[in-house]
């Protein structure tokens, strides 16, 4: 009797490679042909935000040992810039310097030690301008809006309101608080890196380097060197976390590749962690004001939420933390929002870690704690009186919705009615003692664009389950396994999981929370039309006892065709009549559902803190998040992503901050020392539970998107405990101890 491993426990099926150190990251790539000699690239960045160049001395580092390529402005590798990303240039192609931290050269030599002596020989001229870098600046204009997307601006009155002035004037209650939050960074495990290697004749390019979005990669990096997006193969089947670090291809990876093609050697490219922080985008800084105004009772009557957040000067990314939460959370007729940005020369700004609505439920969640303190309505019992079942403004349905049930049941498994209203009033010691709570929303759909996975079933008995979306860290390769295994209905160590590489049908990009929910029904289509090869074979082969059947006759059930009073499993039908293997590749689409309902996967995050009366130290000592995102495909993978997601959080509340210094527009925290993130010492035992009801509409399992989930709301989460421990409300993140004093 198989079970299936739907829903269960479920180690990685990859954790045995990845532990004992056979998995292989981008960097640990040899050159595939034994003799190639690859040979080891270091970039050479800008020490100024604003201006241009106006020489660089090379001579040293030209002879300097080992060294074999220097590229500069002056020595270009011809790369273009790919014009529908918002992408204005395209490195080493001129002389001007658009953000501290930009490529303006690269050394390639014989070691990785030579390539960074030698690039730090370069002594480079600047025509230096004073950089733009305050957030507080104007012009600010409407944030970038994609096509297809809603407007920066909008107001949405009810009936008989003249305008968003009037619906505050009318309300009994208002409440209005402007927050600030640093300039983050994803800050993978793994550094940005790449092997680039060609075939002889330069018409194929392979490329070992992390990838969110594996054809992404590879057409970005096609375009970049001017080749068809068929001579490039990207491979990724590893990757040391995103975070959305690796959703745009950045410069490094074509960069290799044109020294590669110019050198006819394989190049090697491994940012220093410093370079990681201005090559590769960064979450924008972002300063927010939140609005609200209610009924004495709590029921609120208008939302507004305003954000400034930066536009770079190279592009690439609008943060919408207002659209993205306070136009979906909670019930108003009245609801206002109005996205602005700020033209700034600072390095690219890219998705991270729920992009927009992390800093966006920070704002909105902790305005709904302050009118909780305003009304004196307890915030579980606020949220409840604003629960939206429709979406606000546009009244569109979600496929499922369980929120309400999250509240509940987190404030029974917390322990939230023995919290006290008032602010101080729990001490212990040398601690005050406080706890916060705060809403999870973030979308959990499936991408609308074709997503595809190939079946082989194989004459051993097992099953070959291929999709090339990514994992990068998440568990989708185990997912792959398990949705193979569950649809398939034979044991899971009988599958087979392959992704992350672009000669595979292309699968689900890997971010937005989208991988699983448009995964799982590829792999279903492709079981099916892969059985349905099968019974084909069953019928027309000679050699089958089913020869001559109607195909109709036979059905297949966990791994077996049965049909005629017999049955058989597949291996030893395909042994029988020998073949090696059948399979079939699927392509699914979701149908008009997609544009009928909004998809949300929904949470209710609870936190306890301890704030050190005379040092002000912070520390989080209990969390319980319950999550509805539909139903679980890997219950250990699941809560492992919401454990990070809120761990994430405490770092964006407590930690996270890379400080720019305005004179210069330096990143001045570039490093793992300076910027912090949580360790262990910092993470409390984190609760996390599952309702687990399946989402009748998003596909067959009803299985949504949670990865992103837990970074949402808990920020404010734990600024709302700090808040009852302290009666200290701190809007500026991080909330160090310095604020709390
Ligand atoms: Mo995620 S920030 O959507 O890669």
């Amino acid at each position: 009797m198989t079970v299936s491993p739907l829903g269960r426990d479920i180690d990685r099926v990859d954790g045995r490679a990845k532990v004992t150190g056979t998995a292989r990251y981008s960097a640990d790539y040899p050159a595939s042909e034994p003799r190639a000699k690859v040979a080891h690239a270091h970039l050479v960045v800008s020490t100024i935000a604003r201006g241009s160049i106006s020489a660089m001395d090379t001579v040293a580092a030209q002879n300097a040992p080992g060294v074999i390529g220097v590229y500069s402005p002056f020595h270009k590798l011809g790369l273009q810039p790919v014009p529908g990303a918002g992408e204005n240039y395209a490195p080493l192609q001129d002389t001007r310097v658009r953000f501290r931290g930009q490529i303006i050269g690269m050394v390639v030599a014989e070691t990785s030690w030579q390539a960074r002596e030698a690039a730090g020989l370069i002594t480079t001229t600047y025509d230096e301008q004073q950089p733009r870098t305050s957030l507080a600046d104007e012009p600010r204009v409407p944030a970038a809006v994609a096509p297809g997307q809603p407007p920066a601006s909008a107001t949405v009155l009810a009936p008989g309101v003249a305008s968003i002035e009037a619906a505050f004037a009318a309300s009994d209650v208002v409440v209005e608080a402007s927050f600030h939050q640093p300039t983050q960074h994803a800050v993978p495990m793994e550094p940005h890196a790449v092997l680039a290697e060609w075939n002889s004749d330069h018409t194929q390019l392979t490329l070992y380097s992390g990838a969110q979005l594996p054809h992404i990669a590879a057409l970005g990096a096609a375009i970049r060197l001017g080749i068809p997006p068929t001579g490039v193969r990207v491979i990724t089947p590893y990757v040391g976390g995103g975070f959305g670090s690796r959703v745009i291809p950045w410069y490094d990876v074509p960069l290799a590749a044109a020294a590669a093609r110019e050198l006819n050697r394989p190049v090697r490219l491994v940012l220093p962690r410093e370079q990681v922080f201005t090559v590769i985008g960064h979450r924008s800084a972002v300063d927010q004001t939140v609005k609200l105004g209610a009924s004495r009772d709590g029921v609120l009557n208008v939302v507004s939420h305003a954000s400034d957040a930066v536009m770079p000067f190279v592009g690439y990314w609008s943060m919408r933390p207002a659209i993205e939460t306070s136009a979906v959370l909670y019930k108003t007729p009245n609801l206002h929002f109005d996205e602005r940005q700020v033209l700034l020369d600072v390095p690219p700004t890219c998705a991270m870690r729920a992009p927009n609505e992390a800093p966006g439920a920070f704002a909105l969640e902790t305005a709904m704690d302050e009118l909780a303190v305003a009304t004196g309505i307890d915030p579980v019992e606020l949220r409840l009186r604003n629960y939206a079942t429709t979406v606000p403004g546009t009244g569109a349905r979600w496929s499922s919705k369980h929120l309400d049930d999250c509240y509940r049941v987190g404030a029974r498994r917390f322990g939230w009615s023995a919290r006290r209203a008032r602010p101080g009033s729990r001490v212990d010691g040398q601690w005050l003692v406080g706890m916060g709570m705060a809403t999870a929303i973030y979308p959990g759909r499936r991408i609308p664009d074709p997503v595809q996975a190939r079946v082989r079933l194989l004459d051993d008995g097992t099953a070959l389950v291929s999709s090339a979306t990514a994992d990068l860290g998440t568990g989708a390769t185990t997912l792959l396994a398990i949705t193979g295994a569950h649809e398939l209905g034979i044991p899971l160590r009988r599958v087979k999981p392959e992704l992350g590489d672009t000669a595979l049908p292309q699968g689900a990009p890997a971010v937005g929370s989208m991988a699983t929910a448009s995964t799982v029904p590829a792999v279903e289509a492709a079981v099916h039309a892969a059985v349905a090869e099968l019974v084909q074979v069953a019928v027309t082969d000679p050699r089958s006892p089913w020869h001559g059947a109607n195909s109709e006759e036979l059905a297949y059930e966990k791994g077996q065709l049965r049909g005629r009073g017999r049955s058989m499993p597949f291996e030893r039908l395909l042994r029988t009549v020998g073949r090696r293997s059948v399979e079939a590749t699927s392509t699914v689409q979701p149908g008009s559902e997609a544009t009928e309902y909004m998809y949300h996967s929904f949470g209710a995050h609870f936190c306890e803190v301890r704030v050190n009366r005379y040092t002000g130290e912070p520390r989080v000592t209990r969390f319980t998040t319950v999550v509805d995102a539909g139903r679980i495909v890997n219950a250990q993978a699941a809560r492992s992503q919401l454990v990070g997601g809120v761990i994430f959080g405490i770092g964006h509340a407590l930690l996270e901050d890379n400080p720019l210094e305005l004179d210069t527009g330096r990143l001045a925290g570039s490093n793992l020392a300076d910027y912090m993130v949580p360790v262990n010492a910092d993470i409390p035992a984190i609760d996390v539970h599952f309702l687990d009801r399946p989402d009748p509409v998003i596909n067959h399992l009803g299985a949504r998107g949670l990865g992103e989930l837990g970074t949402v709301g808990s920020a404010a989460a734990v600024g709302n405990a700090i808040y009852n421990a302290t009666g200290k409300r701190i809007r500026s993140l991080p909330i160090t101890l310095d604020k709390l004093l």
